[in-house]
């Protein structure tokens, strides 16, 4: 079935306006958090970093309390509109941008393009999209890395039926990373989710130099 962009956005903008947003946590996620900051295989700035649905943007601001340049892109236009609200005078330097994600041209006219950026951070897209897409959307996260770019992602692999959010499985997510051209680091259960949120698992992943998600000239 075709997919419909404006009504997934119409969707999104719906829950936010109607406060439909049990997903809200008002910080960043607390495992992506103490990984950031603590952990010896964590990325450090400088690099342009974006998250995709980066709803209210706490992982946005963290990620520019580090030191990186943050690009918040959400499909929902009610979604950037708050996390400017919340994190513009603090952050002027984070670009917010209404996006949808698998929209490639829209992206490439705002300067994302294959390889322009040095990391994505995952938190609660992979699970809110059309699990269809899900190889599509981490293809598109490795096309947008440049080689040893990073992804880290916090995943919530539940197995409860429907969504969003849609459960999934940790050897599926691994395996769809792997098929994207993306070396794993790290990939195992979070510590410290907050406790609505039990089967998350974290990972860290690397754009290999000869990525199939950029094919090389002959
Ligand atoms: C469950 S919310 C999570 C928001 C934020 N990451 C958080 O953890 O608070 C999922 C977000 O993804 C956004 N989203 C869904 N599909 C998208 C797409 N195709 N492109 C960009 N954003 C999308 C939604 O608008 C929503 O803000």
């Amino acid at each position: 079935m075709e997919r419909d962009a404006a009504a997934v956005a119409e969707a999104w903008d719906a829950r936010y306006r109607e406060q439909r947003d049990g997903w809200e946590l008002g910080r960043p996620a607390p495992p992506l958090e103490a990984f950031l900051r603590r952990h010896p295989l964590a990325p450090r700035p400088p690099g342009v970093v974006l998250v995709p649905g980066c709803g209210r943007g706490h992982e946005a601001a963290l990620l520019a309390d580090l030191g990186f340049s943050a690009v918040g892109v959400d499909v929902s236009g009610e979604a950037v509109r708050r996390a400017r609200q919340l994190h513009g005078a603090r952050h002027p330097g984070i670009r917010w941008l209404q996006r949808d994600l698998f929209d490639g041209e829209g992206l490439a006219r705002q300067g994302l393009d294959s390889g322009s950026l040095d990391g994505v951070l995952e938190h609660t897209c992979f699970c809110a999209i059309d699990p269809a897409q899900r190889q599509a959307y981490i293809a598109t996260a490795a096309r947008l890395l440049r080689p040893g770019g990073w992804l880290l992602g916090l995943f919530w692999c539940h197995g409860r039926p429907g969504g969003p959010p849609w459960g999934s499985d940790p050897a599926a997510i691994a395996g769809l990373c792997r098929a994207a051209g993306l070396r794993q680091e790290l990939w195992q259960p979070a510590e410290d989710s907050v406790p609505q949120r039990e089967h998350e698992w974290i990972g860290l992943w690397r754009r290999e130099a000869l990525s199939p998600a950029v094919p090389q000239r002959a």
